[in-house]
């Protein structure tokens, strides 16, 4: 591993923290597949990335992110029958030239159907597949799939091993978990099972939500519960541990990463909303104070959003969709209360515009 300032041996691959009262990163870089087993290495300058988050995390909130500094971004979890069956659920998963690197996360519930669906995102360029052990949403006809296969690490085990095998050589996989399904011994050991299979299949990484599958999104995600899985896995070579849970503002990242010794952090709820958070993260890795966003910026960023959204799915799905985007980005603005009514009211471009304009004001043009 490099030290501050380098070595003259290229980039640490870990992050390296200072011992300032504000954690501060000083130089990282984040590297994801194993170049031992010929997978092909995306290598990212920041120890951050958006998560999946099914609902918001389409191509218009990454896209918006990464001109915000976010390195790496995941897809919200694409059911495998979806893509196999075609139609919307495959287009649906068709990517944007600018939308790279990028995994997409797969969920399902049985192996060669999970293996199909992997090699149709391998196929459509993504650059890394990542497997969904982690959604706590009800089982579907008593099939387990997402955070409840941790219940099954036979099962869980089957579908790692056939996408795998599915995915070409030189593309890396990843798998996203929970901390375990509940708090028992029993769920904490099937964790284990899984995980140390993950690495033996040759999985690049994986990114764990310190909370339960029971829990859900309740409570407090378990930070010492990261920590002690860093450290029965650190080392593992060119295999990259990312942290999930409890990320709400920019340093809440390096918190983690000091506390837990995870390689990089899953941004989640808190960058809905709020793109700034990542520039605020690149900030803190220079030295500089995170700034809040002007009022031009937030205007810009929601009509930039707003209209991502109406390019990729049509006018009246993106009014819809953006309603639930408005009320978090009010949050930014002085008068949060009025903003959030004026947006959960707009159904068209036409209503959007005028609420961006009345409350966020006019764009400056050129010439002005
Ligand atoms: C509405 C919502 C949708 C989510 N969808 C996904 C998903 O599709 N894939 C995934 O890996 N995680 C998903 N998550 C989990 C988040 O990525 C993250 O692990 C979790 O919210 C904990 O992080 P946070 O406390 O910082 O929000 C979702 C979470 C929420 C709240």
């Amino acid at each position: 591993m490099g030290e501050p300032g380098g070595s003259g041996m290229g980039w640490p691959t870990k992050a390296v923290v200072g011992k300032t009262c504000h954690a501060r990163i000083i130089a990282v870089m984040v590297t994801l597949g194993k170049s031992s087993q010929g997978q092909r290495v995306v290598k990212l300058d920041a120890p951050f990335y958006q998560a999946g988050l099914a609902g918001y995390s389409d191509a218009a909130m990454r896209l918006v992110a990464r001109r915000h500094g976010c390195p790496f971004a995941v897809t919200e979890a694409m059911l495998d029958m979806f893509l196999i069956n075609g139609g919307k659920g495959l287009d649906d998963a068709r990517l944007d030239d600018a939308d790279h690197p990028i995994a997409g996360q797969l969920m399902g519930s049985h192996p060669a159907e999970i293996a199909a669906g992997a090699k149709i995102l391998a196929d459509l360029g993504y650059d890394v597949i990542d497997i969904n052990l982690a959604c706590p949403v009800k089982k579907i006809k008593k099939k387990c799939r997402g955070g409840h296969l941790l219940s099954d690490p036979d099962e869980a085990i089957a579908i790692l091993d056939a996408v795998r095998q599915a995915v070409p050589a030189e593309i890396p996989t990843t798998v996203k978990l929970r901390r375990a399904s509940d708090d028992t011994v029993e769920a904490e050991r099937n964790f284990h099972r899984i995980f140390e299979r993950v690495i033996e299949l040759g999985y690049a990484g994986s990114t764990v939500h310190g909370r339960t599958v029971e829990q859900k999104y309740n409570g407090p995600s378990r930070w010492p519960a990261l920590r002690a899985i860093v450290d029965t896995y650190r080392d593992v070579p060119e295999f990259t541990i990312g942290g999930s849970g409890d990320i709400w503002e920019a340093a809440d990242i390096f918190r983690m990463i000091e506390q837990t010794g995870v390689d990089w952090v899953s941004v989640a709820r808190g960058c809905i909303g709020n793109p700034w958070l990542f520039t605020q993260a690149r900030a803190i890795m220079a030295g500089q104070p995170p700034c809040p966003p002007t009022i031009d910026q937030q205007r810009d960023v929601l009509l930039e959003h707003f209209h991502l959204s109406v390019q990729l799915h049509g006018e009246e799905p993106a009014s819809r969709m953006m309603r639930k985007f408005g009320i978090k980005f009010s949050r930014h603005h002085a008068d949060p209360d009025a903003v959030k009514n004026a947006f959960i009211t707009a159904k068209c471009t036409a209503d959007w515009h005028a609420v961006i304009e009345h409350f966020y004001g006019s764009p400056v043009s050129v010439g002005d």
